[in-house]
């Protein structure tokens, strides 16, 4: 690797332990460290995912780096450190943030992500792409994850650090997180080289279930098993736990998971009242059309069965109509 991604990687990890002392000794760091142990963050937790903090200052990362030998043309580049033409000076892209270490595949600390105390905006402010980082390629907790992903033969998928944090400390160890995209083709064949069982866990609000839906065509594309999780009045699984407790989570929503044909019953229902005429046919096509999705002869044949009774149809009609929309795809 060039010399350049070394003084990164190098700098990177200096940096997450100094953010990480500042947030557990400092005086500088007891607000953000109360923050994070009202959010239900355990020492524990803050240890196990390095937890830091990034002080409110102009420029004291550049210099405790500079100090050290980075040169900025480095820290610039790797995206710490931000020139201003204005002041011809260059400034902490981090400040006054909560800060997530984020790691490759081997533990490197590799980028940053830092989250606001409060309201500030934006909620998580990430690094950006560098020779170190690709964000489409990371999965967030995977090089701690990976050898219970092996073990339990499933990965369970989160939208979000905190989500994934939060499962972790209640015993999911098989999670990982997505950096606040959407899932790539990347993120798939790395999952697929590890296990064949996917459990899609994303936000129950709107955005969520829209990304969870499009996860789950993608995994199911990709010839993998999907399942996914709900949670009951659009929570995340982050907020679930502080709400109903890591028991509740583990049983409830992990342990209730939806197959991958139920889910989609359940999110193409969703806003449409079936005693309606309009919405029901509207349904009952875009059903058809999963069904149409469904390798499994077995499974097709089910989930006909269940409709033609559910609506009072013909098992014949729909059948026929499912071939047509089979068809007319290919
Ligand atoms: P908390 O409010 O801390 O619980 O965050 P969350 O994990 O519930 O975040 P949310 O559901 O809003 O977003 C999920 C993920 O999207 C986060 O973990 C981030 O990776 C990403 N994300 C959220 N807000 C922002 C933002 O303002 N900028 C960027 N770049 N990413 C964001
Ligand atoms: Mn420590
Ligand atoms: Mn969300
Ligand atoms: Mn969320
Ligand atoms: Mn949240």
């Amino acid at each position: 690797i060039p010399e350049s991604s070394k003084q990164m990687l190098e700098s990177h990890d200096l940096l997450k332990k100094f953010y990480h002392h500042l947030l557990v000794n400092t005086k500088e760091g007891q607000e953000a460290l109360e923050y994070l142990l009202n959010r239900g963050f355990s020492i524990d937790t803050i240890e196990k995912f390095q937890v830091g903090y990034a002080l409110d200052s102009w420029d004291f990362v550049f210099k405790f780096l500079s100090k050290r030998g980075y040169s900025a043309d480095i820290l610039e580049k790797a995206g710490l450190a931000i020139f201003r033409e204005r002041d011809e000076k260059y400034f902490d892209r981090f400040r006054d943030r909560i800060m997530f270490p984020i790691m490759d595949r081997q533990g490197n600390t590799i980028a940053f992500s830092g989250r606001a105390l409060g309201a500030g905006e934006p909620k998580y402010l990430n690094s950006p792409e560098t020779a170190i980082f690709t964000k489409s390629t990371i999965l967030y907790n995977f090089h701690n994850a990976r050898p219970h992903i092996r073990k339990k033969e499933q990965v369970i998928l989160f939208e979000g650090f905190a989500d994934c944090i939060s499962a972790v400390r209640a015993g999911v160890e098989n999670a990982v997180a997505t950096m606040g995209t959407s899932l790539t083709d990347q993120h798939i064949q790395l999952i697929k080289r590890n296990t064949e069982n996917v459990l899609i866990c994303y936000d129950s609000d709107s955005a969520g279930l829209a990304a969870a839906n499009r996860a789950s065509n993608m995994l199911n594309e990709a010839g993998l098993h999907v399942k996914a999780a709900l949670m009951p009045d659009n929570l995340d699984p982050d907020d679930y736990i502080q709400k109903y407790g890591e028991k509740s989570f583990v049983s409830d929503v992990i342990g209730s998971s939806l197959t991958y044909m139920a889910f989609k019953l359940q999110y193409l229902r969703k806003g449409k009242n079936v005693n309606n005429e309009g919405d029901r046919i509207q349904y009952i096509e875009e059903v058809l059309k999963e069904i149409s999705h469904l390798p499994n002869a077995v499974e097709r044949d089910h989930y006909l069965r269940q409709i033609s009774s559910e609506f009072s149809l013909s098992l014949d009609a729909l059948e026929k109509q499912q071939r047509q929309i089979f068809f007319a795809e290919r």
